[in-house]
């Protein structure tokens, strides 16, 4: 009987399309294609527009339909612009051709109806052409529900006095979000701060006026949370992760490759011996920090993988800013990669702890594995995120008071 139940659900959602429309950054894309793999097992068209920026390889997903539209931004624009200034960009830059391809995508009697769009949270400006369209948005927040309720109380915080941020505070408990202090709240070094809490402010009204919210997360892990946001916003919350455990093996949305090596030389290790170490797809470190870091794996003594990728030292290309000789002397007890599997890295036995930027994946994904971390965080949610990790969860140690070899 269930059976049957099941199978006509699948018959009514067949000829039904889904358009999805992710972000174009790393901790973006790859959930945004978790989340189109598993709505296309149950039964769904999957259409996916893109960006030219960080354009989507199609070959890697025979199943879904591909857009790519021109966001218009300059190559100089999308090498060095801050994260603040690029992501308010996109959302102003895309708009008219985001809607044109909407358009085309309606009008076209030869593919299925479309029933709903799913764009990512910070793509703000779909809401209004959703709306314009009389077609339903459902939003995918790709970051955990803790650092989204904290999003959500900006005004808040900014009434009570923690924002903007006064270095005098920094290790004052913020009461109505414990266990964080203002230091934890999720900021990020920009020359716009204005448009910063625009961004914000945009991402969490544009997902209130949406029809729902899909979250990479689970309710086990975020209870408290997720009441929170039910009380909070008036639509259905859906934490439906994590995304990367529907299926057996999850077909990547990488942007860069991964390097396989890594696995082969884990396959070396002693179980539990290596520190596995990456900051993600944005981050970015001063010369200085990446030596402390260098010096800090060598001098544990443990094995260690870490993931280097190109542009994570700011002025270096890759690797130049290493002593002569360093790895020489490690005698085969680091290997240094500009990409990894890293769901495979984090599954394999031979790994013993995570030094994390605490990014919404990474975290989920180690948690997962049950690979305790050294958390890092960088920006934004990493923030909240790392401070989860160690006080709430407690699977992880924040490194805190600076960065010391
Ligand atoms: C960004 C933001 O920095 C973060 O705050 C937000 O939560 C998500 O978007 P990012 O730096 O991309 O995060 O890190 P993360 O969220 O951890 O996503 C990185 C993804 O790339 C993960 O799915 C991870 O498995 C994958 N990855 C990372 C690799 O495949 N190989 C690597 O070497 C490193």
């Amino acid at each position: 009987h269930m059976e049957n139940q099941i199978d006509i659900q699948m018959d009514q959602r067949k000829g039904r399309r889904l358009v999805l429309f992710p972000l174009p950054f790393q901790g973006h894309i790859n959930p945004m294609l978790l989340l189109a793999t598993i709505l296309h097992s149950k039964g769904f068209s999957i259409t996916i527009i893109h960006t030219n920026f960080n354009s989507l390889n199609p070959s890697h997903y025979p199943n879904f339909t591909f857009h790519s539209i021109p966001d218009g931004l300059l190559e100089s624009e999308a090498s060095s612009l801050d994260l603040v200034a690029l992501a308010k960009l996109l959302n102003i830059k895309c708009t008219d051709p985001f809607r044109d391809c909407m358009d085309k995508l309606l009008s076209d009697a030869s593919e299925e109806p479309i029933s709903c769009l799913i764009s990512d949270s910070l793509f703000y400006f779909t809401q209004a052409v959703a709306d314009s369209l009389k077609l339903p948005r459902v939003v995918l927040r790709t970051g955990g529900l803790s650092s989204l309720v904290v999003f959500a109380a900006f005004p808040l915080l900014r009434e009570r006095g923690y924002l903007p941020i006064q270095d005098s505070q920094l290790e004052e408990l913020v009461v109505e979000l414990p266990p964080l202090k203002v230091k934890d709240l999720p900021m990020i070094n920009t020359v716009y701060p204005d448009s910063y809490y625009e961004i914000v402010a945009c991402m969490v009204n544009e997902s209130k006026a949406s029809s729902g919210i899909i979250l990479n997360s689970f309710e086990e892990l975020e209870l408290s949370e997720l009441d929170t946001l039910r009380q909070e916003f008036p639509i259905p919350i859906f934490p439906i992760g994590p995304f990367h455990k529907y299926f057996l093996t999850s077909s990547s949305g990488s942007l860069l490759a991964q390097d396989q090596s890594s696995i082969a030389w884990l396959d070396k290790q002693a179980s539990k011996s290596v520190i596995y170490a990456s900051f993600g797809s944005l981050a970015a470190l001063s010369e200085a920090q990446f030596l402390e870091i260098a010096w800090g794996l060598a001098n544990s003594k443990q094995p260690f993988l870490w993931v280097v990728r190109p542009g994570l030292v700011r002025g270096s290309e890759w690797l130049e800013s290493l002593p002569s000789g360093f790895l020489e002397t490690l005698n085969g007890r680091a290997h240094i990669i500009k990409w990894a599997p890293q769901l495979e890295v984090l599954a394999h036995p031979a790994v013993g702890a995570f030094w994390t930027h605490n990014g919404w994946n990474s975290t989920l994904e180690s948690i997962c594995e049950g690979v305790p971390m050294i958390c890092m965080p960088c920006f934004t949610d990493q923030k909240v995120n790392a401070k989860y990790v160690s006080q709430v969860w407690k699977v992880g140690l924040q490194l805190e008071n600076g960065l010391d070899r």
